[in-house]
């Protein structure tokens, strides 16, 4: 049995939805599994655990600050520890942005910190105009209305896919490396 923490930097809370899939995956393998909400103030021990993983989403082309500053923070730990990083965005929602290697976003992540995570993915996020505000919906659907993406006010749409989020948790509950 291993000891898990999956952190989240969530805006709108589907991460923490992610976050909260992978958990039940992962526990459902016997493991022992912690969730915390990244909050810049709050520092996070990260000792006792033997993996970690990180979850982010995106707003506005970026990750919250609060990721790179736990990173910097926890950065031997992080590296000691078998880790994962995976990021949240609308981006993804297109097949040939949706894979560590072709999503901007975490292409964009890979430069911006020194952390080398051993195991990385990419999710589509949920597209929910009707809980955002009026300026936001506006602008989201501009971007949307650029990139061929759906612009009806009342659109909800939750683009990610379950069945590749339990894969990862399976990935990551199964094959450990070594470290
Ligand atoms: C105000 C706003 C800005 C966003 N900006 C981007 C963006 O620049 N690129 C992108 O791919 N997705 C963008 N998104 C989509 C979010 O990444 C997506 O909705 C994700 O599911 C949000 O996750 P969260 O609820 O955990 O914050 C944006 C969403 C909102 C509401």
């Amino acid at each position: 049995m291993s000891r898990f923490l999956i952190i989240y930097s969530t805006t709108d809370g589907h991460t923490r939805t992610i976050c909260s899939q992978i958990a039940s995956s992962i526990g459902a393998h016997g493991h022992e599994v912690d969730l915390r909400p990244l909050k810049d103030n709050g520092d996070i021990d990260l000792t006792p655990y033997d993996k970690i993983i990180l979850g982010a989403s995106i707003r506005y082309g970026k990750h919250q600050p609060e990721v790179f500053s736990f990173i910097e923070r926890n950065l031997a730990l992080l590296e000691q520890k078998e880790s994962a990083f995976f990021t949240v965005n609308i981006v993804a929602r297109k097949p040939h942005k949706n894979q560590p290697d072709t999503n901007p976003y975490m292409q964009k992540f890979l430069q911006q910190t020194e952390w080398k995570p051993d195991h990385l993915e990419v999710f589509a996020g949920r597209l929910d105009y009707p809980s955002i505000s009026w300026r936001d919906r506006q602008i989201i659907r501009l971007i949307m209305w650029m990139t061929k993406g759906p612009t009806a006010k009342d659109t909800v749409i939750e683009y990610t896919d379950w069945e590749r989020v339990r894969a990862f948790a399976e990935r990551l509950a199964q094959n450990p490396t070594d470290h």
